[in-house]
């Protein structure tokens, strides 16, 4: 099949290794990729956020299915200029990535689809967010109504920095004050063709920038699938309490969801919570769960691409254990210094079971260089957490990067049992 991934990220590293893995001679090309995926496949200049623009390539060039990686060009509505020229698209449009873009506009349609998630008020004043604040009480959950980039979120029993953060977001549109919801945190990623939906493996992701669960939040620091601990039944209950009903939801409203359906979750004592939707695939959970699946990607992607999924079983899994570590420039998620040389990258993959996926390095004439917050991520996959764990340090202790930071206790908890 010929396949134009759009973004350039970690997650789309993943989602493109994991579609050469299924050696079906497919053509892909990135638009605009990075340094690590331009080592696998094609890449073009494009801007991805630019519909039109995605749209004459496409038909330009024969593509047969798009699959969008990030959120900025589903919010865009590339994915509407898309299937307006007919070609597949893996991808919500506009309307539906709101589930995504505004978090006011997801809490909505999970109160009319019944879908249990925290209470939550919405501020556009400062007094709001103040009353809101004493409403809730600690510890305190402030949320940017749009889209962060992970950072939009704080959750603190400081009064002080909570009214902080909603009076910066505030200047930004609108926050919401939530209830503060305790319990172990999931994303599980579901194929959506509209109307069917199909579950990948869950996941579990870090999203503090340090050891503990400690300091600011980031857009994910690493990642570890499946979840033995999961209750079973776990997905499925997920299936019919929220996945079913959000994208039945979304249909009734006529913007159905193509794409993924990303449930962030908390597993509290009194049942499973969502506190967020994303649109897409969560990064870095995408990289330790393709890595697993059997089934072959390309399949999935377009069955959901073009409305499918129904007569599609559900996707299969390895019984490995997968586990990234990301690796981060000094200065993240605040100020990153960038600019700064890679070294040991080739020596890090040779660690068996480990590969790497690139999010923002760029190539020079002597090697790899640092170009952004999370720099990549290393992959390893083994027969059970202790060996992927270890094989995930091993490799990242190779890497060279001044200032660079990891955490040292991803997937820790589920070795320890
Ligand atoms: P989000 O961007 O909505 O995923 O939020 C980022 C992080 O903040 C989540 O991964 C959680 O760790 C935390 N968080 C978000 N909402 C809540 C909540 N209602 N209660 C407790 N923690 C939350
Ligand atoms: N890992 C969190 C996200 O992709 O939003």
């Amino acid at each position: 099949m010929r396949i134009l991934v759009l973004g350039s990220g970690a997650r789309e590293h993943a989602i493109i290794t994991a579609l050469l893995r299924e050696g079906a001679g497919h053509e892909i090309t990135a638009a605009p990729g990075n340094a690590g995926i331009a080592q696998l496949v094609e890449t073009v200049a494009l801007d991805p956020t630019k519909g039109a623009v995605v749209a004459d390539y496409a038909v330009d060039n024969d593509v047969e299915l798009v699959v969008i990686g990030p959120e900025a060009p589903l919010v865009e509505g590339v994915a509407d200029a898309l299937r307006q020229r007919g070609i597949a698209t893996f991808g919500p449009g506009k309307q539906a990535a709101q589930l995504e873009g505004s978090k006011a506009f997801a809490k909505r349609i999970m109160d009319a689809a019944g879908v249990p998630t925290g209470r939550a008020m919405r501020a556009g004043t400062l007094a709001e967010a103040d009353a809101a604040l004493d409403a809730m009480g600690a510890p305190y959950v402030v949320k940017a109504d749009g889209l962060a980039a992970g950072k939009g979120v704080i959750v603190t029993d400081d009064r002080a920095a909570a009214r902080a953060h909603a009076e910066h977001y505030l200047q930004q549109g609108g926050v919401l004050v939530e209830e503060f919801l305790a319990g172990q945190e999931v994303s599980l990623f579901l194929l959506s063709d509209g109307s069917t939906v199909l579950p990948l493996s869950p996941a579990q992701d870090y999203k503090r920038i340090g050891d503990g669960d400690t300091g600011p939040n980031t857009g994910g620091m690493g990642a570890y699938s499946p979840l033995p601990w999961a209750a079973p039944g776990f997905v499925d209950e997920v299936i019919e309490t929220i996945a079913q009903p959000t994208a039945r939801q979304l249909a009734e409203e006529g913007t159905p969801f193509i794409g993924l359906l990303y449930c962030g979750l908390i597993v509290t004592e009194r049942g499973i919570r969502v506190i967020e939707f994303n649109a897409r695939f969560g990064d870095p959970e995408t990289q330790v769960v393709l890595p697993r699946l059997v089934t072959p990607l390309s399949g999935l992607l377009f069955a959901a691409a073009t409305g499918q999924l129904a007569g599609t079983p559900r996707p299969e899994f390895s019984d490995d254990a997968a586990v990234t570590v990301v690796l981060a420039s000094e200065g993240y998620p605040d100020s990153p210094h960038t600019g700064r040389p890679l070294f040991g990258l080739d020596e890090a993959e040779q660690v068996e079971g480990v590969h790497l996926c690139h999010a923002a390095t760029a190539r020079t004439d002597e090697g790899f260089v640092a170009t952004g917050g999370r720099v990549l991520s290393v992959v390893a996959t083994g027969s059970d957490f202790a060996e992927a764990r270890a094989r995930a340090y091993e490799a990242i202790g190779r890497i060279g990067l001044e200032g660079g930071q990891y955490r040292t206790d991803i997937a820790a908890r589920v070795v320890e049992g």
